[in-house]
């Protein structure tokens, strides 16, 4: 069984992915760290994020780069959303995601293409949605707990800025699928979303 959750960030498809893959018992993938390494290494080798041969050759990262916390930063964030608009990382990227979709005994994945070209036979598809402010507000409690400060508004901004970014880029932009069943988590806490989604999959099976 693969079950596929994609949406926009701090909407709490991660947090609904891990509790998934608790649930059922199957391993996870956040495949936004993927990007959010190639984003990081192509920064830290002094690339341009906009410049797809700097980008493709940022995808060379090592598999220790995953446990680094600066992957979490808003920085990285930026710099993962401007690499992951290049169909060459998209492209360098796709076999690690789908031969972790396509392992025996099923897998979750959580991004923003996994039901729409990364694992479209998927047999459950989420997409968690959340209001902007309610993410920036969720985002910014996050930070708060990590003693990091930004303002609010700029949080919101970036937020604004990154989902253009996923939203309007030509390959494999954000969206659901077709198939895929909307959990907007504006007004749920953490449990009652864990809930929404655990109740969405065991229907769709
Ligand atoms: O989910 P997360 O915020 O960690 O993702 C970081 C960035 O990586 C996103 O803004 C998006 O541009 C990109 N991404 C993507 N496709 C995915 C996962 C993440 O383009 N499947």
């Amino acid at each position: 069984m693969i079950i596929a959750v994609d949406g926009p960030t701090a909407s709490g498809k991660g947090t609904i992915a891990k509790a998934l893959a608790a649930h059922f018992g199957l391993p996870h993938l956040d495949t936004g760290l993927l990007y959010r390494a190639v984003g990081y290494q192509c920064g830290e080798s002094g690339g341009n994020p906009d410049d797809p041969a700097d980008a493709l050759a940022a995808c060379g990262f090592p598999d220790s780069l995953l446990d680094n916390r600066e992957l979490r930063s808003e920085a990285t964030g930026g710099f993962a959303s401007r690499v992951s608009t290049h169909p060459e990382v998209r492209k360098a990227l796709y076999e690690r995601q789908r031969a972790f979709a396509t392992q025996p005994g099923g897998a979750v994945l959580d991004g923003r293409d996994i039901g729409t070209v990364i694992a479209p036979e998927a047999e459950v598809k989420l997409f968690v949605t959340a209001s902007v402010q309610e993410r920036a507000r969720r985002r910014w409690l996050e930070m708060q707990d990590r003693e990091i400060e930004l303002p609010l508004s700029a949080i919101e901004r970036n937020i604004i800025e990154r989902d253009a970014r996923d939203i309007n880029r030509k390959d494999a932009p954000l969206r659901a699928a077709r198939d895929a069943l909307v959990i907007d988590t504006t007004s749920m806490g953490r449990d009652q979303a864990i809930a929404a989604a655990i109740e969405a999959v065991d229907t769709a099976l």
